[in-house]
């Protein structure tokens, strides 16, 4: 499942995942907790080397079953951190580091393996990381409607209203995602695109158990 920020994609992949019986991987949590990471040692965002090397001993962990969200850092739990302003506003420029990539593609390759049947949502899973998936599935929505819906999380979850701030930021990561050099976010050809603007969350579900029963 891939597609850009707002598209409800996160949400929908874990209901999936729970109404298939499947496990769920939320590949964004691995880059935010990298990104985490790389802001607590005071690493330059702009030195791919630095970023590179901050991230290479890292002692994380994210779960898998989509009734538990689990993301530590180091023992410890960061699922609200990673959701913040610093971590959202320096996350593409590390996702950007070609190293940094390598690194959790294999990592996801590994937990996809160890899983019987799994959700996995990202920007690159279609593209890169699992170009053989049985189903693959691209979420879209206006930069309007992901915005609206990316600041009512942020209200319902107290980190504030701001939804101008909340759509430049989309935008900013719609740019930086979609022209980096390494895997930028595209639809694969094969995937089948959904469009969500309109849709609310049961309704993308009731679509998407329709193309995965196909
Ligand atoms: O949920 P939201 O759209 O805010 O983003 P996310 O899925 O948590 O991903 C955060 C950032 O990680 C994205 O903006 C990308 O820069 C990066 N990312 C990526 O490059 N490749 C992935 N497979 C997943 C995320």
């Amino acid at each position: 499942m891939d597609g850009p920020s707002g598209t409800g994609k996160s949400s929908v992949s874990r209901r999936l995942a729970t109404r298939l019986d499947a496990r769920y991987l939320d590949t964004g949590a691995m880059y935010r907790t990298l990104t985490l990471q790389v802001l607590r040692r005071g690493v330059d965002l702009t030195d791919p080397v630095a970023v590179g090397a901050a991230v290479a001993e890292v002692d994380f962990t994210i779960g898998t079953d989509p009734a538990a969200e689990l993301v530590l850092l180091g023992g410890e739990d960061v699922r609200s951190e990673i959701r913040g302003a610093q971590v959202t506003g320096a996350v593409s420029a590390v996702a950007a580091v070609p190293q940094v990539r390598a690194g959790l593609v294999e990592l996801q390759r590994r937990l996809v393996a160890a899983a019987d049947r799994i959700v996995v949502e990202g920007r690159d899973i279609g593209t890169v990381v699992l170009p053989d998936a049985d189903v693959k599935i691209y979420l879209t929505a206006s930069p309007e409607a992901r915005a609206r819906r990316r600041n009512e999380q942020n209200i319902v979850e107290g980190r504030g209203d701001d939804y101008a701030g909340v759509l430049a930021d989309v935008q900013r990561r719609d740019g930086l995602d979609s022209t980096r050099a390494v895997s930028p976010l595209r639809p694969a050809p094969d995937s089948v695109l959904v469009d969500t603007s309109e849709l609310n969350i049961d309704q993308v579900i009731d679509e998407l158990e329709r193309v995965v029963a196909d």
